[in-house]
């Protein structure tokens, strides 16, 4: 007989047919009812067992986290919480899992407890749904960009060159690290190094979208992204998945309607599809909201995902949001960690969410930052000193979405090269393409898990990815 999956099940329900189901035990009650869980939805399935007529020492084998195999038949439940039920005809223990051990009972557990155990937390209802909403994130940007005629392209994971110029690269070598081979100058010399130069983990994979760009018009990537920043918050990751569209013929603005398009695009998707597990997600943060002062609470996710979808994205520029935060009581009472006087000034999240959660209270797109604050790559406006930067900031989340225009221009581009010190021979090849055929082309990039943060309402980024790696922690 082949298997069901628990999902069909439950939504065909085919009464009176034998079905056999395969899963792990969440729950053995009375000797009697087991909840199975296989993971194809939130839902367990109920198993009834006659235990009158089993063997006793096989019963004992059920216990929670035990894999198990049933055969039965469909019936109409006559208990309450199910619609159907499985009435046992034969079970088989698959593997058993000594309960006594089994770190997951059924009872809640922290999430910080639930990380120490991160090779079994996929068993939890929390990561499960988690698991399967990204599942459903994947599919849609792929589905999003697909359809509007994009071409996903795969862009290398190692690199020899610092994108962002923010020298947070892990360093990729084979040099035997306790005796390490020196130039005439007494530096490290890369040439004996396995790529004969100096490489890294890949923070973006923009510079070679750019260049497929200049060929396919249309492109993104959606691949792992890695940073040795030593930032220890609930927003960052030293190893994140990172979506970066890249679009020839394009300035600035047709770049901010790409990414609210797509933002809002996902944001249906998961209300569309992944109802069962956003509402358990859901009734877990009323749960705790009931426990927290009001201010603290977080308030219904359903509500939150649709006030997005609803509304349009204000859209201001750097120089605007200044003189918001230059007045705003809490800069003036002295409240912000880091007080805003100057134009020029680097935005924290204190005075991202500020604008957004206080302020406009939706999302914010902001534009043209200072050119000293931006990477080397963003297209210099008329006035010389902003840059045609666009970043997205989401309630609770602070910056989202990254992005620009990029410099066409070969000499301004080239003297931004100099001017940042970055090495030419890094960079040479992406300054090339300035010389064939240049046009205007932007690109943004979107956090994948910060995009899974808002749509599950999580409050720590290590719990929206299944194996998070974090400073001083790479276990798993
Ligand atoms: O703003 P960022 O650094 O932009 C870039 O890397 C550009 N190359 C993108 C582009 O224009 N193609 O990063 C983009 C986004 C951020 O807005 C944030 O959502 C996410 O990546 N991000 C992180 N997510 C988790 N952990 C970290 N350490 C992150 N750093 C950035
Ligand atoms: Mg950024």
């Amino acid at each position: 007989m082949e298997r069901t999956e628990v999902l069909e099940v439950l939504k065909t329900k085919k009464l009176g047919t034998e079905t056999l189901i395969k899963g792990w035990v969440r729950t053995f009650r009375s000797n009697r009812f087991i909840a199975i869980n296989d993971g194809s939805t939130i839902n367990n399935l109920q198993a009834v067992i006659d235990f009158e007529n089993e063997d006793e020492s096989e019963l004992k084998r059920i216990t929670t986290g035990a894999a198990i195999e049933v055969v039965g038949e469909l019936v109409e439940s006559q208990g309450r919480g199910q619609s159907v039920e499985l009435v046992v005809k034969s079970f088989k223990i698959i593997g058993d899992s000594n309960p006594d051990e089994y770190p997951l009972q059924p009872k809640k557990h922290s999430l910080e407890y639930l990380r120490e155990i991160a090779h079994l937390r996929p068993r939890t209802n929390t990561f499960a749904a988690v698991l399967r909403i990204r599942h459903a994130m994947t599919f849609a940007i792929h589905k999003f960009f697909n359809d509007k005629g994009f071409y996903n392209i795969h862009t290398p994971l190692i690199t020899a060159t610092d994108a962002e110029g923010a020298g947070e690269a892990f360093q990729v070598t084979t040099i035997d690290l306790k005796n390490v081979p020196l130039d005439e100058n007494k530096e490290v010399d890369y040439k004996q190094d396995f790529f004969g130069k100096e490489t890294s983990l890949a923070v973006t994979g923009q510079l070679e979208a750019e260049l497929t760009a200049l060929a396919l018009s249309k492109v993104y990537t959606f691949g792992p992204t890695f940073r040795a920043e030593n930032s220890n918050t609930t927003r960052h990751l030293s190893e994140f998945w990172m979506i970066e569209p890249e679009v020839a013929f394009a300035d600035n603005n047709d770049n901010m309607d790409l990414a609210e398009e797509m933002l809002k695009y996902c944001i249906s998707y998961a209300l569309e599809y992944c109802e069962d597990d956003l509402t358990f997600l859901n009734n877990r943060i009323l749960e705790e909201d009931k426990r927290k002062p009001e201010i603290e609470r977080s308030g219904d996710l359903f509500e939150k995902l649709r006030f997005v979808t609803e509304n349009d994205f204000i859209r201001i520029t750097y120089t605007e949001a200044i003189d918001i935060l230059r007045n705003c009581k809490p800069n003036k009472k002295k409240k912000f960690q880091f007080i805003i006087d100057e134009w020029g000034a680097d935005l924290q999240s204190e005075h991202e969410r500020f604008l957004v959660e206080k302020h406009f209270k939706k999302p914010v797109i902001l534009t043209d930052y200072p050119a000293n604050i931006k990477a080397f790559y963003m297209k210099l406006n008329e006035d010389g000193k902003t840059v045609k930067a666009m970043d997205i900031l989401f309630p609770g989340i602070g910056e989202i979405v990254g992005g620009s225009q990029r410099e066409e221009n070969y000499d301004i581009l080239l003297q931004k090269i100099k001017d940042q010190n970055i090495p030419m021979d890094s960079v040479w090849w992406y300054l090339d393409t300035r010389k064939f055929g240049t046009v205007p082309h932007a690109g943004f990039g979107l956090g994948f898990e910060r995009l899974m943060l808002f749509i599950t309402g999580m409050g720590n980024i290590r719990d929206v990815i299944p194996f998070p790696r974090t400073p001083k922690s790479a276990e798993f």
